[in-house]
């Protein structure tokens, strides 16, 4: 509970550390004997999709940009990222051959015409990777690809990974001749000790002798997150194993809906052998390989235990053309419960068995499923009865899984509803200031309808990551959603990553940023990071008086541990005293206080810069039944208060 004095009128605008009242002192009365109602404990999850190479040239470890020939339906990026290489006096010519492939699903390759080669005058192609290919000493890097030739006396595949400005060689390797029909290749690539760290290489292909070559599906791979096959990027997986997220909301977002109806997230190619995935056009304007797809996202949620959010595609573009209910829309019903078969099923139903064949033959457990995106934009009127159809036939099958309305709906009541700013008519992506404003918007929200998942919110302030001052304003908020997470009970922040490279940005405030070589978390990150860490089991009953419309608070407690949670709030320019009281248990002396403060809202972490904003842990004596805190400027804290058994 809050009382103020004074409420200040402060205009909807970008956050600015404003001098406000604060140093006149606030009051905030504790009852630890009084639990209001438990915390949500799937309250902080995590929201991703294909945006920004969040996971092409992102997460998905893959280091072979565009490995794959097929064209973009758009012009524009990405660039081929392919570049011919003629040695010496080789000639040479690469062109996409869209009538050559391995597949069925990959019907398109790059050939390679060499007229004239040899030993001293190698000729071929590399590839540049996604803004550069990072290499480190003494490691192993597994590629592949696939091959055919025409010509028996092409000899061997020189593969090298080269360094692009010195032209330093770090590894090398070889394969035999391709056949003249469509194969595999794998190889290995091992730079030495001395081997200089740097995202500044390329991987180059090449022969020592005239003919012709088909290439497509180049692959090269670093060490994995737990070495896993086809997978993730460590150091972007350990920053969210820190976050200890509760679900993920996935694969979209924009991505699930397309551009346009045949431009969805189509759950069944993205599945299987790489060979067999076509990989589509995704809405950010880049293709996507769906080497990142259903199952790898599966296996993501199982590494980091988290839920999976499964949103299934629910017959409505971004172009703002649907599909109707009834008839037409079945396929698409039934679509969604052959995914939630491969999610779910037993090895002996048919998609359950093909999830088996694909490596994974123990079921993975799923609760939630959201039905469709953002479906307040279709202008058509028709989300509810595609709704209904949807639901009626989940439940049927799954009457346990809990579906999630990405619109209000009227017909049939959802489980839980993707709620929305109604002003904005979107998502909760705000600046600091409005959501200072609303941070008790559920203070008082109806307790008698569907729970809440806030599907995706974000400060909007700072590019390529937020700032500071997007941090306090995304602080400010999960206190509320702390506060209230008996209706509020899943929130997921977005977007999480934003490769920061020039042009690979598409939307600007991102959690995590990163480069082919390094990853930071943005102060937003930090303040998820206090917030998921410190999130306690039991809201405690709080009243907060204070004349600072820019101070905020969530009391929450772990009685097993003995320990409460007090999260403080202050996104004024001035230091906060408060008097803090609690009733109702003994406090230990000992306070543990993690700050996350910086000189200015507009203080921000970078890649070159990636610790600037980071939370300090300090430790006092002084906690009792009546004890007196100051709050720094711009500043989120967290105090560990413990209790006496
Ligand atoms: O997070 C970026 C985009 O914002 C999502 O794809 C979409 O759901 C929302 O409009």
């Amino acid at each position: 509970m809050r009382l103020a004095f004074t409420l200040l009128a402060l205009p909807s605008l970008a956050f600015s550390a404003l001098a406000l009242p604060a140093q006149t002192t606030a009051t905030l009365f504790i009852d630890a004997a009084k639990p209001l109602h438990p915390v949500s404990p799937t309250l902080y999850g995590i929201m991703s999709e294909e945006i920004n190479h969040s996971w092409d040239g992102g997460l998905y470890a893959e280091l072979v940009s565009t490995r794959t020939f097929l064209p973009p339906r758009r012009p524009g990026r990405p660039p081929q990222n392919w570049i011919l290489i003629e040695h010496g006096a080789s000639a040479a010519a690469i062109t996409i051959d869209s009538a050559s492939g391995p597949s069925t699903a990959l019907p398109s390759s790059l050939k390679l015409d060499v007229t004239s080669a040899d030993a001293d005058s190698t000729a071929g192609f590399f590839n540049t990777g996604y803004w550069g290919i990072a290499v480190r000493p003494s490691t192993n890097y597994r590629g592949s690809f696939y091959a055919k030739s025409d010509t028996p006396a092409l000899g061997p595949i020189t593969i090298r990974l080269v360094q692009n400005q010195t032209g330093a060689v770090a590894a090398t390797t070889s394969v035999p001749a391709p056949d003249s029909a469509w194969k595999q290749y794998t190889f290995t690539l091992k730079t030495a000790a001395t081997t200089p760290s740097s995202a500044n290489y390329r991987i180059e292909f090449l022969v020592s002798h005239p003919g012709a070559a088909w290439f497509t599906l180049l692959s090269l791979f670093p060490p994995t997150w737990h070495g896993q096959p086809n997978g993730f990027r460590p150091d972007l997986m350990d920053k969210l194993a820190a976050l200890h997220p509760k679900f993920l909301r996935f694969p979209g977002g924009n991505f699930l809906e397309g551009q346009h109806l045949d431009e969805h997230f189509d759950w069944k190619k993205t599945v299987g052998p790489l060979v067999d995935r076509p990989g589509h056009q995704a809405p950010w304007m880049y293709r996507s390989s769906d080497g990142m797809g259903l199952l790898e996202m599966l296996t993501w949620c199982e590494d980091l235990h988290m839920e999976p959010l499964l949103a299934v595609f629910s017959g409505y573009a971004l172009d703002h053309t649907h599909i109707d209910p009834g008839t037409d829309l079945q396929p698409y019903v039934q679509d969604a419960l052959d995914e939630i078969e491969y999610v779910t099923g037993g090895t002996s139903t048919k998609w359950g068995a093909q999830r088996a064949r694909d490596g994974h033959p123990a079921p993975f457990p799923l609760h939630y499923i959201e039905i469709g995106n953002e479906e307040y934009h279709d202008p058509s009127g028709t989300y509810d009865a595609r709704f209904a159809q949807f639901y009626k036939a989940i439940k049927q099958d799954h009457p346990q899984l809990q579906i999630i309305a990405s619109a209000p709906v009227a017909s049939t009541r959802p489980d839980m509803i993707d709620d929305n700013d109604h002003e904005a008519h979107r998502h909760f992506y705000r600046t600091a200031t409005q959501f200072f404003h609303d941070a008790h918007r559920y203070d008082t929200y109806d307790r008698t309808g569907p729970k809440i998942l806030v599907g995706e919110w974000a400060t909007r302030e700072g590019t390529p990551t937020t700032n500071l001052g997007a941090a306090l304003g995304d602080a400010a908020w999960m206190t509320g959603l702390e506060r209230n997470s008996d209706i509020v009970v899943m929130a997921s922040y977005a977007p999480l990553f934003v490769n920061v490279s020039p042009s690979a940005m598409e939307w600007e405030g991102n959690l995590i940023g990163f480069d082919a070589f390094s990853s930071y978390g943005s102060p937003s990150y930090y303040a998820q990071l206090l917030f998921s860490n410190h999130l306690g089991d039991q809201v405690l009953d709080s009243t907060l008086t204070t004349v600072n419309p820019r101070l905020f608070e969530s009391v929450t407690a772990d009685f097993a541990a003995h320990r409460v949670y007090l999260k403080l709030v202050n996104a004024s320019s001035d230091p906060q005293p408060v008097d803090i009281k609690i009733a109702g248990a003994r406090v230990r002396p000992t306070l543990t206080i993690t700050t996350l403060t910086g000189a200015t809202a507009k203080a921000t972490n970078s890649i070159t810069d990636p610790n600037r904003i980071v939370p300090t842990v300090t430790h006092a004596a002084k906690a009792a039944p009546s004890f007196h805190h100051t709050v720094p400027p711009c500043a989120i804290q967290v105090l560990d208060i413990d209790l006496a058994p």
